[in-house]
């Protein structure tokens, strides 16, 4: 089957490797990046917009596709594709809302009674900094309503820090419109943890869980980004937890969107605090995790393509995901700088001396058979143990192999 992989990250990568394991399909990635060359052609696009993506896609006369990131799923490429007979993994613009807006996202979890942190919406400046200024217990938590590329959320301490993140969000617009809506909400404490289920509007089957690390360093310090590491499963989500995250969380989110006749096809991502009261939604994603999925998929020993079809025809309910039992370790490793700024262009090397991990590449680009760097987030490393230990002493030895000028990565991915 010819399949299009929508994206140009880790994540994309992994999709890309799970189909090619398959060893069936012709893939093109749109635009891909220097690790997906390799099993996949890279096709590039001018531009992100979902207009440049769906003509690239017919052109290249694909049957499936994956599509990555959020924005072409908020900007409803889905829908279109949909409606030019490809089966397609994501969701139709009107369920990609709830990423799309956190306001809206809001909303939809008070309509369906799901546990989430208390808040407040506002369009404008000036009610935004009255209310901020009739008092709030701090920390708070200010989020800009649209997409902005997961930066759009601050915790502020005091009324200074929060009248000046209004100020950024709403009037300087740091976020662009993004940043026309805000929402400020109640800090929730706890742990966090990602669940992520494959959903085919009426039924979900569940991945296995997986814990990703947002801040830049160690110990959780430092600032959000895109994330730095992951592992799965995580140990926190016992089969207990699980059920009440399916119960409480998950399956009223799966029949809200269908009683809303926007039902979900694709993959959901519920981010969750697990606090003293149970678990509550910080944020639900309506794509694939990057770096969840760089430990999801190697342990899917289903065939990708095969879920991806079941979800299209809407067969959840009799299908059945095999998983590998060992865990994944992913250690990112990062242009020093990110998230806020780094240099690119630098020359990667040691990739072919990496044997017992899979490199995921994600801000690289290959240029005359050479791989240099190209973004922040410059690629990954996936092992596979027979305990978590095992899986993250691997990852850890065989990125060391890997070395760019800058290179930086967390060392404490995989300690709980
Ligand atoms: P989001 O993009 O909404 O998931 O937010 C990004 C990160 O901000 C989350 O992964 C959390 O670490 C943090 N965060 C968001 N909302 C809250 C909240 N209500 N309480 C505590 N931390 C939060
Ligand atoms: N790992 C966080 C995200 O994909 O949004």
């Amino acid at each position: 089957m010819r399949i299009a992989v929508i994206g140009s990250g880790g994540r994309e990568h992994a999709i890309v490797e799970a189909l090619a394991s398959e060893k069936k399909h012709e893939i093109y990635a749109f635009p891909g990046n220097g690790g997906t060359a390799a099993s996949a052609v890279n096709i590039s696009v001018h531009g992100d917009s979902s207009d440049e993506l769906l003509e690239a896609v017919l052109t290249q006369q694909c049957e499936m596709a994956i599509i990555g990131p959020e924005k072409p799923l908020v900007e409803g490429l889905a829908d279109r594709l949909r409606e030019k007979g490809l089966t397609v993994l994501g969701p139709g613009a009107g369920a990609a809302r709830i990423e799309g807006s956190k306001v809206w996202a809001k909303k939809f979890m008070e309509r369906h009674h799901i546990p989430t942190a208390g808040y407040k919406a506002f369009h404008a400046f000036e009610e935004a900094l009255e209310y901020v200024r009739s008092g709030l217990s701090y920390p708070a938590v200010i989020k800009a309503d649209g997409l902005a590329a997961g930066k759009g959320v601050v915790i502020v301490e005091n009324a200074r820090e929060a009248e000046q993140s209004l100020l950024d969000i709403m009037v300087e617009k740091q976020f662009g419109a993004a940043g026309d809506m805000v929402e400020i909400e109640e800090f929730l404490k706890g742990t966090e943890t990602s669940y992520l289920v494959f959903c085919d509007g009426d039924n979900f089957l569940p991945m296995v869980t997986s814990k990703d690390y947002k801040k830049v360093y160690d110990g959780d310090r430092g600032l959000n980004t895109g994330g730095m590491g992951t592992f799965s499963p995580s140990p926190l989500v016992d089969e207990m937890l699980e059920n009440i995250v399916q119960e409480t969380i998950v399956r009223k989110a799966v029949e809200g969107f269908k009683e809303e006749g926007i039902p979900f096809t694709g993959v959901l991502y519920a981010g969750l605090m697990l606090t003293e009261e149970g678990p509550k939604v910080l944020e639900f994603n309506c794509r694939f995790g990057d770096p969840e999925t760089q430990v999801i998929l190697p342990r899917l020993k289903t065939p990708l393509s095969e879920v991806v079809q079941a979800v299209h025809e809407k067969k959840l309910k009799t299908f059945r995901l095999e998983w590998d039992p060992r865990p994944a370790v992913c250690i990112i490793a990062a242009s020093s700088g990110y998230p806020v700024s780094y240099q690119k262009g630098k020359p990667v090397t040691g990739l072919d001396r990496v044997k017992q991990g899979i490199v995921y590449h994600a801000g690289t680009q290959k240029k005359e058979g050479k791989i240099y760097t190209s973004g922040g987030r410059v690629l990954g490393v996936t092992a596979l143990g027979d305990s978590l230990e095992e899986a993250r002493t691997t990852a850890y030895r065989e990125i060391e192999k890997v070395t760019f000028e800058g290179i930086y990565y967390r060392k404490d991915i995989g300690l709980l």
